[in-house]
C-alpha cells in the first residue's frame, strides 16, 4: 500500500485535536491484528446480527477483507493497541463473500439458533441468498450521481474506550485515501438509522444521504 493511510496521522483542522495525532496510527491490518480487529468488532457491534452468530463469523469476515489485495482493511493503532478497523472493497465483492463464508455463516446460525429470532435476520439471510445464486439483482444504484467505480465501505468500527477521540475520523478519511489510490470515483455504504453515531460521523466527512432507503437503514454515498 502506498504511504497514503498514514497521511491521516497528520494534524488537521478538521480532526480537531481531540486525539494526538502522533499516538494513533492508521495503517494496514495484518494477520496478526485480526483478534484484536475481531475483539474491537464485537464489542461495537453487540446487539447487531452481524455479532448474533459468534467471533468465528466475525474473524472470517475480517480475515476475508484482510487477505485479498482487491480490498482494503486496515486499523487504527493506539498505544500499541489496535482500537479500530474499516474494512470495504469494490462493489461487487459481496457475492463472492458470501460464497466464500457460506459454511461459516451455516455453522454460526446452527451454533447460535437464537440469532435467527434477531430482527431482520431471516430476511438478511435469504437475500444474502438470493443474492449469492443470482436470483436477485446485485444492490441497487443508490443515485444517479454516483459516479463508478464505486467502492463499499462495508464496516468500520473504534472501541469504546477509544471512542469519541476523532479516530472514526481518521479511519474514514484514511479509507477514502486509499480507495481513491485504487482508483475508486465514489464510496457508498450502510447505515442503520437508529445509528447516530456513525450518521454523524458520515454526514461530517460529507457523505450524502440517498434517495433509495429501507426501512432499518440508510444509504450514504460520497463522490470523490
Ligand atoms: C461510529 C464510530 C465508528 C465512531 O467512532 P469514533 O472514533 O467515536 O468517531 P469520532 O470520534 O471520529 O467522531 C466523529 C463524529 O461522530 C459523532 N459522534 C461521536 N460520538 C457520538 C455520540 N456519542 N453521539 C453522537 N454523535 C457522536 C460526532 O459527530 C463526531 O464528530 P464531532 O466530534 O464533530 O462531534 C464508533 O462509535 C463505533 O464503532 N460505533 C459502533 C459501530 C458502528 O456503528 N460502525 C459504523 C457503521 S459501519
Amino acid at each position: 500500500m502506498s504511504s497514503s493511510p498514514d497521511e491521516s496521522k497528520s494534524s488537521n483542522a478538521s480532526d480537531r485535536g481531540r486525539e494526538n495525532k502522533s499516538n494513533v496510527v492508521i495503517r494496514r491490518m495484518t494477520p496478526a491484528d485480526l483478534y484484536d480487529s475481531v475483539d474491537v468488532h464485537m464489542n461495537a457491534f453487540s446487539g447487531y446480527m452481524n455479532t448474533s452468530i459468534g467471533k468465528r463469523y466475525a474473524f472470517r469476515f475480517l480475515e476475508w477483507f484482510q487477505a485479498r489485495n482487491d480490498c482494503i482493511a486496515l486499523v487504527a493503532e493506539l498505544a500499541g493497541t489496535v482500537v479500530g478497523y474499516t474494512v470495504g472493497a469494490e462493489i461487487g465483492y459481496n457475492k463472492i463473500l458470501y460464497r466464500d463464508l457460506f459454511w461459516t455463516v451455516a455453522f454460526g446460525a446452527f451454533a447460535h439458533p437464537f440469532a435467527l429470532i434477531h430482527k431482520g435476520a431471516v430476511r438478511q439471510i435469504k437475500i444474502r441468498m438470493l443474492s449469492l445464486f443470482g436470483l436477485i439483482a446485485p444492490p441497487p444504484n443508490i443515485s444517479p450521481d454516483l459516479k463508478s467505480p464505486v467502492f463499499s465501505l462495508v464496516g468500520m468500527a473504534v472501541s469504546d474506550k477509544a471512542g469519541k477521540k476523532g479516530i472514526g475520523t481518521m479511519l474514514a478519511k484514511a479509507f477514502e485515501v486509499e480507495a481513491k489510490a485504487r482508483g475508486a470515483k465514489s464510496i457508498r455504504l450502510t447505515v442503520y438509522s437508529t445509528n447516530m453515531r456513525a450518521r454523524a460521523l458520515y454526514f461530517a466527512q460529507g457523505y450524502s444521504v440517498a434517495e433509495v432507503t429501507n426501512a432499518e437503514y440508510l444509504y450514504y454515498y460520497k463522490n470523490l
